[in-house]
């Protein structure tokens, strides 16, 4: 049994002009200890599927139709209460802007000691606070804060932007989640430190096992780091397969367009190659698939039915050049 599955999850927001449907039938899937990247332009629908799955859709966003299941059970309309226990305890988040996680009232270290005793499963004997102090100090140097024993009593606001997210990460994973979903950990930091906070990640969610949901609009932190990858569009699952099987044959045009924008290591700052065209509005989606009008591959069919996902070699993807009828 996976640890997550999203069965055709539709969100919508309701509007005086009509109801917006932001997310259209979306499935994946997430193993124990497993990274699944999700990739896409800007407005794909990439948050709002980790809003969805977290319980943290904002207001009049709502989920229309389908089922989200976490260690086998329903999790889609969950009162409150228990999702917020979930999130504490099984399911952590890192966003891209380590401020809104942190507070700036506290010092790191009370932020961790305090995470830690209060993620705690009943059953477990309870921290004390010497041992919780000891436990955050190695949780700090674990992640590459330098001289760990003296910066435990530094306020975010002393940090660094890079050492701020890399003190996010250790909160995440201080209460042991069995899930992270991390959108865009790195998108707000130096061009520099975007490697380090990756490899980071990668290596710490390896350690402790825990399945990750990495959003990211660059490809390229995708090639590195996920196992599997699905591509976004427009609210749809454009392409869903083994990482190293969309990178080798992409299936979707859509994805190969993704695939060219990858800079090469030596020209990370280097403004990407885009796909032409912009992706269409909410209440503007044209008829058939949806990516039709920038398609470089458009035929009759795509401009009138709208492809569902279809085995395309390793992967799968919602193009109508895999159908065979
Ligand atoms: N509160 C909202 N009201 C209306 N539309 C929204 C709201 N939040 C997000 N959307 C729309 O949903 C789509 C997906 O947004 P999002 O998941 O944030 O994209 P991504 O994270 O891939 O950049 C976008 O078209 C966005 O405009
Ligand atoms: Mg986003």
């Amino acid at each position: 049994m996976p640890l997550l599955e999203v069965d055709d999850l539709t969100v919508e927001f309701p509007t005086r002009r009509g109801v917006l449907r932001a997310l259209d039938r979306i499935a994946l899937t997430i193993d124990s200890g497993e990274v699944l990247g999700v990739v896409g332009e800007s407005g794909a629908g990439k948050s709002l599927t980790g809003a969805a799955i977290m319980g943290l859709l904002e207001p009049p966003g709502r989920i229309a139709g389908g089922e989200i299941r976490f260690e086998g059970q329903r999790i889609d309309h969950l009162p409150p209460d228990r999702m917020r226990r979930l999130r504490g305890r099984r399911i952590g988040m890192i966003f891209q802007d380590p401020l809104t996680t942190l507070n700036p009232l506290y010092t790191i270290g009370r932020q961790l000691t305090e995470t830690m005793q209060t993620h705690m499963r009943p059953s477990d004997m309870r921290l004390s606070d010497a041992a919780a102090r000891r436990q955050a100090i190695a949780w700090l140097d674990q992640v590459g804060i330098p001289a760990a024993a003296q910066r435990i009593d530094a306020y975010p606001h002393e940090l660094s932007g890079g050492q701020r997210q890399r003190v996010v990460i250790a909160l995440a994973l201080c209460a042991e989640p069995a899930l992270l979903i991390a959108d865009e950990p790195t998108t707000a930091l130096d061009v520099s430190i975007q490697a380090h906070i990756i490899t980071l990640l990668k290596r710490m969610t390896r350690e402790h096992n825990t399945a990750v949901m990495l959003v990211t609009h660059d490809m390229g932190v995708i090639a590195e780091t996920a196992d599997r990858v699905a591509v976004m569009y427009a609210g749809r699952i454009a392409e869903i397969g083994p990482v190293r099987a969309v990178i080798r044959a992409p299936a979707h045009p859509y994805t190969a367009g993704l695939m060219a924008s990858i800079p090469s290591l030596e020209h990370r700052a280097e403004r990407l190659r885009q796909i032409d065209g912009a992706m269409p509005r909410l209440d503007a989606m044209p008829a058939g698939c949806r990516f039709h009008p920038r398609c470089p591959r458009v035929f009759d069919r795509c401009t009138t039915g709208q492809p569902e996902l279809l085995p395309a070699g390793a992967t799968q993807a919602a193009c109508w050049l895999h159908a065979h009828d």
